[in-house]
């Protein structure tokens, strides 16, 4: 009797890479990071490992948010969670510039480093020159022990455990649990948002593992979908707001594997010049799940099918206005808007991984790429 197997497949739990085995680990890993950071009454949270201060807290005059890649995609995110909840400014940059362009940085500056592996040279230069300026740093990282975690002031774990696969999803979701919680932290600091307002958010945040779940059972769908992307070389992602965040990591991911050109654009600047490249059958999958922008993102979807563009939608639940502007729609559960991304980008990470595999790429390991980046 003789069993095939080894190490490796059996750490990929059945799956066929670990990419996919990543993406379906996400409800466990948002139930992690959130674990024990969230009251028992479902009021409040309690990132009690930090160690900043309420008074240095009230005394942040602006954050700035730096990382690369995908990372930097959360951290876009988390620009626009902290700006909404807690109303301090923010910027963001991605590491391999922070340090050319003269920051300012000062004692009142609470500097975000966001690394999945904690070892990505340019994110840790960047810490680096952060410290030295005396900026408060906090880091949102994925290993426990990494240079990041050692260096950095403070410490926000991401719980998703280890990703293997270069493409990141769970570590990504898991980051933007991480500033969800860190949101909720800094305005119950500075009363920010009502105590209602912060247990709206938390009660939501709650039922994401579910609403993944449920969006995963549809992957055979998106599998469909992807085999006939992969048949292009040429696509877009188009998004307002959030949902452009969202479209440069859905792009990205497509493009790290596919090998498929793809571009994510904020709708609204599609007409100083990218519209001229909107062809007939050209793929554009368009976010359209912020309530308040849904109007104008359909008034930018009009615009490319009226060029010929095949459309996909992304959509909550509930929102028929869309479905009648687009070719296809793919419809995730309804959250709070700004929860929205933890949902919207799992469709799109399973995209990039059919169209992958329909093309015969190494899933796991495309060209030219390394899972941690560790020279500048
Ligand atoms: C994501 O799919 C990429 N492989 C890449 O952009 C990655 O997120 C980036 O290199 C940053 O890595 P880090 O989170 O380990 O710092």
């Amino acid at each position: 009797f003789h069993v095939d197997w080894d190490i490796v497949t059996a750490e990929k739990a059945g799956f066929d890479h670990f990419m996919l085995k990543e993406i379906y680990d996400q409800p466990k890993a948002y139930r992690d990071t959130m674990g024990s950071r969230i009251a028992p009454d479902g009021k409040r949270v309690t990132l009690n490992e930090l160690t900043i201060t309420p008074e240095a807290i009230r005394n942040i005059s602006r954050v700035h948010i730096v990382a690369c890649g995908t990372a930097f995609h959360a951290g876009m995110v988390g620009k626009y969670v902290i700006e909404k909840m807690a109303r301090i400014p923010v910027e963001t940059d991605v590491a391999s510039e922070y340090r050319y362009r003269s920051p300012i940085i000062t004692k009142d500056t609470l500097v975000i480093v966001v690394s999945q592996s904690g070892e990505t040279a340019d994110t840790l230069a960047a810490l680096r020159e952060a410290k030295r300026c005396g900026a408060h740093v906090l880091a949102i990282t994925n290993v426990v022990g990494s240079s990041v975690a050692r260096e950095a002031n403070d410490i926000i774990t991401t719980w998703a455990g280890p990703e293997i696969a270069v493409a990141s999803t769970k570590a990504y979701t898991s980051q933007l649990i991480g500033f969800y919680l860190l949101g909720l932290h800094l305005a119950q600091t500075l009363g920010t948002q009502t105590p209602e307002e912060i247990a709206e958010v938390i009660a939501a945040m709650k039922e994401l593992p579910a609403q993944v779940s449920e969006i995963l059972e549809q992957a055979e769908a998106l599998k469909v979908v992807a085999e006939e992307m992969a048949k292009h070389d040429n696509l877009f992602f188009i998004g307002r707001g959030l949902d452009y965040a969202v479209a440069l990591e859905g792009s990205l991911k497509l493009k790290e594997i596919s090998y498929i050109h793809s571009e994510a654009y904020a709708a609204g600047e599609l007409k100083h010049g990218t519209l001229a490249l909107i062809e007939d059958d050209i793929p554009v999958i368009a976010l359209a799940t912020q309530h308040e922008l849904l109007e104008k993102t359909v008034s930018n979807i009009k615009e490319v099918k009226a060029r010929g563009a095949k459309v996909l939608g992304i959509a909550v639940e509930g929102e028929t206005e869309l479905q009648k502007s687009v070719d296809s729609t793919f419809i995730i559960p309804k959250t709070l808007d700004v929860l929205t991304p933890a949902l919207s980008v799992i469709p799109l990470q399973l995209l990039s991984y059919y169209a992958s595999l329909a093309r015969g790429n190494d899933v796991d390991k495309p060209r030219n790429l390394a899972k941690s980046v560790t020279v500048e």
